[in-house]
């Protein structure tokens, strides 16, 4: 039986990565378990200052504490081999969820999104850049939340790798085009890898890939977004049009900041909330009124009942030209920062749904009667 750095005992192999092989593990001192990942020796021989990276985002982020990122607990060094250990996440990775499942309903992409919305934010106020955005790199707990890893993993230039042979590490579908241009990578090539990621999570593909990797970073370079609306023809608009905003070539016209995606997707949230609650409000005011007095006939409810959802959906044709003007997001007002939990949430649009159905019940009986 293997044990480093005096504490932490390696047990069995959970999987491989480009980087090394990571094990399940106990950590001796509590029995609390870990993962540990051995780095590949070739990995630290070619870029030496992966080491010192992983060091100061892992002490930052161990500061930050964010409950949607995996933590970094210790390096160890053994002779050759090093290794990161890591608080364990249960849940497999989000990449093996949709193996599994293809694609995820919006009800639960939403939350996710959110969730690792804020944990960027986070990361990007510590100027870390996260580089490496990808369904493998995000983990679920057991009770389904995110937790982002491998931060700052993806150092090496991965186009360089691309035209060495020996091929490349990793996957290069995520990488925004300033990435496979091998220009000097801000914050908002996480932007770019996120909505990558979310585009995969709705339509169960990948925008850009091609059968080689090199067609691969040419068609994210030069190739246009391919339609969302037809791989999946109940999108919500606003999420389509946060989607295009973040796949945008030109980061100078991306939408700016994580924590303007976040703001973005906690109002489509909140609107569908929001939609909810009117329907709910509509149905207390039908049982007020006077039962002579019917609120208007089927047409009236109706109009009520739409415009209480999301407003009007703009020409998609037009999405793609309106990446030339993108809004900040509002200011989210104090009543909309709270973020209600997933199940609470559920619960809401659970209800809702029940009210929509009993008040259609109720007008049907008053035209009836
Ligand atoms: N902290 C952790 N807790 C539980 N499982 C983990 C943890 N970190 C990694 N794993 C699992 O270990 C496997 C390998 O992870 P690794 O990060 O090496 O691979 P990758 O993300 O596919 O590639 P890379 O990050 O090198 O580009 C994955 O299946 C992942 O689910
Ligand atoms: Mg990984």
């Amino acid at each position: 039986m293997t044990i480093i750095g005096g504490r932490y005992q390696v047990n069995r192999l959970l999987g491989k990565g480009g980087m090394g092989e990571v094990y399940y593990g106990v950590d001796l001192q509590d029995n609390t378990p870990v993962a540990i990942k051995a780095l590949k020796p070739d990995v630290v021989e070619r870029d030496p200052s992966i080491l010192e990276r992983f060091r100061r985002e892992g002490q930052a982020l161990k500061e930050l504490d964010h409950p949607n990122i995996v933590k970094m607990l210790a390096m160890v060094q053994d002779g050759d081999q090093h290794y990161l250990v890591m608080e364990y996440v249960a849940g497999g990775s989000l990449y093996d969820l949709l193996k599994r499942t293809g694609r995820l309903p919006i009800e639960q992409v939403l939350p996710i999104a959110l969730d690792l919305s804020d944990a960027l934010t986070r990361a990007h106020r510590l100027e870390i850049i996260h580089r490496d955005i990808k369904p493998a790199n995000v983990l679920l707990a057991e009770d389904g939340t995110p937790r982002l890893t491998d931060f700052g993993a993806a150092h090496i230039q991965k186009l360089d790798a691309i035209t060495r042979e020996g091929g490349i590490i990793g996957t290069v579908s995520y990488l925004s085009p300033e990435a496979c241009r091998g220009e000097k990578l801000d914050p908002r090539a996480d932007i770019w890898a996120f909505g990558v990621m979310l585009f995969e999570m709705l339509t169960g593909r990948r925008p850009f890939d091609r059968r080689e990797k090199m067609a691969t970073a040419i068609a994210i370079i030069k190739e246009p977004l391919p339609d969302l609306v037809a791989l999946w023809p109940d999108a919500p608009p606003q999420i389509v049009d946060l989607i295009y905003r973040m796949l945008e070539k030109d980061r100078e016209r991306r939408i700016g900041s994580m924590r303007q995606v976040g703001a973005e997707l906690e109002a489509i949230i909140q609107r569908t909330g929001s939609g909810v609650k009117e329907a709910i409000d509509l149905f207390y005011r039908m049982l007020e009124e006077d039962r002579d007095k019917p609120i208007g006939g089927m047409k009236l409810v109706g109009a009520r009942l739409a415009s209480t959802g999301t407003p009007p959906a703009e020409s998609r044709q037009s999405l793609p030209t309106r990446q030339a003007n993108i809004q900040p997001a509002p200011p989210a007002s104090p009543a909309n920062t709270a973020s209600p939990s997933a199940s609470t949430r559920n619960l809401i649009l659970l209800s809702g749904i029940i009210t929509a159905v009993l008040v259609i019940v109720v007008i049907v009986l008053l035209l009836v009667l």
